[in-house]
């Protein structure tokens, strides 16, 4: 088994979502300085390295996620200079720094863009999807759709041409054929990690190819004009497989670099196969986000994981991010965040790398946005249908401060009102609270050598209950013990554990290693138990 550590595969990732996670200037929105200024709280907590979501010149249609240039910090996010002082001093807090790269499109107000609309004779036309349809002007090249609503063509008046974006129009897609793309995307890699980047999120990688031919996708049942169709021929072309081997061949040209790639529509089956040696180092799983509040759904989920992933592939884990509704708002968590804290006890103990998102571990919940608050042009589009993405979104509550000690201005988006009495400021101060487990969770997880690296053993379990299993490494046992439910409930140890010593790692439950008769353990209800054994 492994021995030497690897920050990405042994240590936990935070999500920060710049926006929203601290602002030093008043403008109301989150910046580098901001963050730079929290890493105490982040070295605290315990964390091994930072993923910031797109800091990149941005129009801002996706916040972000629609980029006009590379290679710079957005002026909203702050100076080059004070991104390489986030990154020196997050080093010297051991954390490790990722960029988000927004690869599949830019913003329509990107330079090259801007160059490629001009004309059909620029050269920068090939930067990009551009086609018409035979049949006639007014018709879309082919039946691809967007999926953030509508064609996904868009038609220009001027140049007679449609050009593809997969997400909103003002983000076209790159044309990843053209080899003067593909050598200014790889640069984009090596710029960064020249600069002491550790690692980069791909953001939609599987989407960069396109089908060369531009076939229309095949029809199936969905409700969506996007999901009437088997997105064969806009997602997952096998050339993809050659750049993931480039970027790793390039990563692997500095130290322990990493990247992870956020698979667009694919289930884990697909997610699987980009990863491994040779190709990226992860991928994203998001099956946890899908899974109700019980342990038989994320077992499979582990399980059917596991068994995709080859031998020298490492998975990960993720509860929340930036565009999925919070585990406490999707639980229904209690505000008691005992069930809150039985998610952590397994997300942190898992064979895999686990990504949190700032505010999980304060147990944030949703905002409510009303139609005239939306920010999030998805939420625009479906209301009230689907109300977007801004509920996860909202500024990270750091005390009960006016705008939950996130801004002296006035914040871009709401903070949850709950801020009053959800805050790291007040759990800071609770010894029960779940920001203060979350750092206890963490701390037993960095001293124990199984949780990071050992092999994953299922023991018996009842599906709408517990969840039981071993971290095992050659010198280390570690039992981890999970009550999805209120009730008291017993979890078999099974005959080879009967007679075993056990010490107590960590309990939200208890102060004391509990007995195990005859090789049942009783959990009280909620309860998340991690016992060492001796
Ligand atoms: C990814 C991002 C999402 C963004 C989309 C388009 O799915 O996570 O926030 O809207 O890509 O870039």
């Amino acid at each position: 088994m492994q021995n030497k550590t690897l920050w990405w595969r042994d240590g936990v990732i935070y999500q920060i979502y710049p926006r929203s996670f601290a602002d030093s200037n008043g403008d109301g929105i989150g910046d580098l300085p901001g963050i730079t200024a929290k890493l105490e709280y982040l070295a605290d907590l315990g964390i091994d390295a930072i993923w910031l979501s797109p800091i990149n010149p941005s129009p801002d249609v996706d916040f972000g996620y629609d980029v006009s240039d590379y290679k710079a910090i957005d002026p909203k996010y702050g100076t080059m200079a004070d991104f390489d002082d986030l990154v020196k001093k997050a080093h010297q807090h051991n954390i490790h720094v990722i960029l988000d790269l927004v690869l599949n499109h830019t913003s329509d107000q990107h330079p090259w863009f801007i160059q490629s609309r001009s004309s059909r004779d620029n050269p920068y036309r090939d930067w990009y999807l551009w086609r018409e349809n035979p049949k006639g002007k007014h018709l879309p090249p082919n039946n691809w759709q967007s999926i953030f609503g509508g064609k996904g063509w868009e038609y220009d008046e001027k140049t007679e041409q449609w050009y593809f974006h997969m997400f909103y129009k003002q983000q076209p897609d790159l044309n990843w054929r053209n080899p003067a793309v593909r050598a200014e995307m790889m640069s984009i890699f090596r710029f960064w990690a020249d600069r002491g980047v550790d690692g980069f999120r791909l953001d939609v990688f599987n989407e960069y190819y396109k089908d060369a031919e531009f076939r229309d996708n095949p029809p199936k049942w969905g409700i969506r004009p996007f999901d009437q169709q088997k997105h064969m021929h806009d997602t997952d072309q096998p050339e993809m497989m050659g750049i993931v081997e480039e970027i790793r061949k390039i990563l692997d040209g500095y130290p322990e670099r990493y990247a992870v790639g956020e698979t667009f529509m694919s289930g884990a089956d697909k997610a699987a196969a980009y990863c491994g040696p040779g190709k990226l180092h992860a991928t994203f799983n998001f099956s946890f986000m899908h899974n109700f509040w019980n342990p038989a759904g994320f077992l499979k989920s582990v399980l059917d994981w596991e068994a995709l992933l080859t031998e020298d592939s490492w998975p990960n884990y993720v509860m929340n991010n930036h565009d999925n509704p919070r585990s406490a708002t999707r639980y229904r968590a209690p505000e008691n965040d005992e069930r809150l804290k039985v998610a952590a006890g397994m997300l942190l103990t898992l064979r895999g790398t686990p990504f949190l998102y700032s505010g999980e571990e304060i147990g944030m919940r949703d905002i409510s946005v009303s139609r005239s608050e939306i920010q999030d042009p998805l939420g625009l589009h479906y209301w009230p249908f689907n109300k977007g993405r801004d509920g996860c979104r909202s500024p990270m509550q750091w005390s009960t401060a006016r705008y939950a000690g996130f801004t002296n201005g006035k914040p871009w988006l709401k903070a949850h009102p709950n801020f009053i009495k959800r805050n790291v400021e007040l759990q800071k101060a609770d010894p029960k609270s779940l920001l203060n487990f979350y750092c206890a969770l963490l701390r037993v997880r960095r001293a124990n050598p199984a949780l990071q690296q050992g092999m994953f053993v299922p023991l018996t379990y009842n599906p709408q209950q517990i969840l039981g299993y071993l971290r095992q490494t050659a010198d280390q046992t570690v039992l981890v013990a999970l009550n999805f439910g209120k009730r008291k409930v017993k979890l078999a140890l099974g005959p080879r554990l009967n007679d075993a010593n056990w010490e107590l790692l960590l309990s939200n439950k208890r102060e004391t290693t509990p007995k195990v008769e005859r090789g049942w353990l009783q959990l009280m209800g909620d309860e998340v138990c991690i016992l060492l054994q001796k």
